[in-house]
């Protein structure tokens, strides 16, 4: 029987369907049609025996990592300005930087780099910032395409409370929102676009206004920040004191949760707040490198996932300090376990599994059906050689743990985004 556009791939195959344990697969077959998975087997089904299998051998197939929250033009400022508080690391640092993407070629320059960077740690699918600026944000979703990842990009909005050169007006950050949605909104399958007001102390009620209602019109996923840090959260409350929680404000403007939403951070929000991202369905969007490197806070990861709230990982760069998920993911688990500490070990720490699918399923899941090897799902894989970090004899379970700690993007060998096999990006 001919099986049209049919692969099959062999290997170790490992992935977090739900996020108590890692599935594991020794020499097991994934078998893929037009992208997406068919089924994951322990021994392959006759009818696929005459299909030539791409045998990866002794090293490990799992998802393809996806972040839920990165500043594609913060790139440059890694590891900078780290000794100052969230507001302070915005207008001394970060605002300055993201002004100079007004001038695209630095931009490309910027862009090139990133873009590459998610090839090479492994991140197939990310939910990024850019700057207010169109023609940048525009160059940067082309470049994403290009390359092949997926993902959603957003041009940040701000007309309040910024600096004087990085602030539009109203109707232009309105209009020019609505531009770049029409432009790209059946540009690509992998690539989408995303509505991003920066935080509410930058938006203005009318602006909040105007992007709920293009997010209704267009039925355009939302993305932000709530209940970072506690300076914020102050403004915030100065700016809507008759509103009940951060969320709150979102949701009356129609940005919480009415099209598909991920709030970043979420480390003070309290009780109401969260049942309100569990009532409309928010991500949260766990950025651990990010709140310890500001100083942020420690979120409790735990209580949202016993709320059965959706929690996907985030490197939050250039608060995180780098792209990888591996650092992220031990972050999560460090984070949870000083909360745990702190909370007279009542929250659990997060095990491996459970950061490892925060960082495949639970960001992926924002993306469609990605993040694990479940039927249906679409074929977003990397391919994994851990053979340099192998000590002993180790069984699969021990592999996936330490690769974590002690392996890197380095170990990385192939990536796969809905079946096909990237090769890094060039840009000219
Ligand atoms: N809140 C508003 N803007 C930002 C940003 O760029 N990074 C982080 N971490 N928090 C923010
Ligand atoms: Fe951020």
């Amino acid at each position: 029987m001919p099986h049209y556009k049919t692969q099959i791939y062999k290997g170790h195959i490992i992935d977090t369907p739900t996020m108590e344990q890692y599935r594991i697969y020794e020499n097991g077959y994934i078998v893929v049609e037009d992208g997406k998975v068919v089924d994951v087997f322990a021994t392959l089904p006759e009818a696929y025996l005459d299909i030539p299998v791409s045998n990866y051998g002794d090293n490990i197939i799992i998802p393809g990592f996806n972040d839920l929250h990165i500043h594609a033009p913060q790139f440059p400022n890694r590891g900078l300005c780290l000794d100052e508080p969230l507001m302070e690391w915005l207008f001394d640092c970060t605002f300055p930087l993201e002004a100079k993407f007004i001038d695209l070629e630095f931009a490309k320059k910027v862009y090139r780099v990133l873009i590459k960077e998610l090839w090479k740690v492994g991140n197939l699918r990310s939910l990024i910032y850019n700057t207010i600026h169109y023609d940048a944000t525009l160059l940067l979703f082309d470049m994403l395409v290009q390359s092949g990842l997926g993902g959603y990009i957003g041009k940040v909005n701000m007309d309040i409370e910024s600096p004087e050169y990085l602030r539009e007006s109203t109707k232009q950050s309105l209009l020019e929102t609505e531009q770049f949605i029409i432009e790209t909104l059946y540009k690509s399958d992998l690539v989408k676009p995303i509505i991003a007001p920066r935080f509410v102390p930058s938006c203005s009620p009318e602006l909040l206004t105007g992007l709920g209602q293009l997010a209704q019109k267009y039925q355009v996923p939302v993305m932000s920040h709530l209940s970072e840090e506690l300076n914020e959260i102050k403004i915030v409350k100065q700016m809507y004191p008759s509103f009940p929680t951060y969320g709150s404000i979102y949701n009356y403007f129609g940005l919480f949760g009415q099209t598909p939403t991920v709030m970043a951070h979420c480390i003070y929000s309290n009780k109401e707040e969260r049942a309100l991202m569990k009532k409309n369905g928010v991500w949260a969007a766990h950025c651990p490198s990010s709140n310890l490197n500001l100083g942020s806070g420690l979120m409790p990861v735990r209580i949202f996932l016993n709320e059965g709230i959706k929690v996907g990982l985030g490197s939050d760069v250039a608060g995180g300090g780098t792209l990888s998920m591996f650092p992220s993911i031990i972050d999560a688990i460090s984070t949870s376990k000083l909360v745990w500490l702190f909370s007279g070990k009542m929250l659990t720490p997060l095990s491996s599994s459970e950061a490892f699918y925060m960082a495949t399923k639970g960001s992926g899941s924002f993306f469609g059906n990605v993040g694990s090897f479940e039927p249906g799902n679409d074929f977003d894989a990397l391919v994994i050689d851990d053979h340099d970090i192998l000590q002993l004899d180790y069984n699969l379970q021990e592999r996936i743990e330490r690769l974590l700690y002690v392996g890197s993007h380095e170990n990385i060998i192939a990536r796969f985004v809905q079946g096909r096999n990237l090769p890094e990006p060039i840009f000219d």
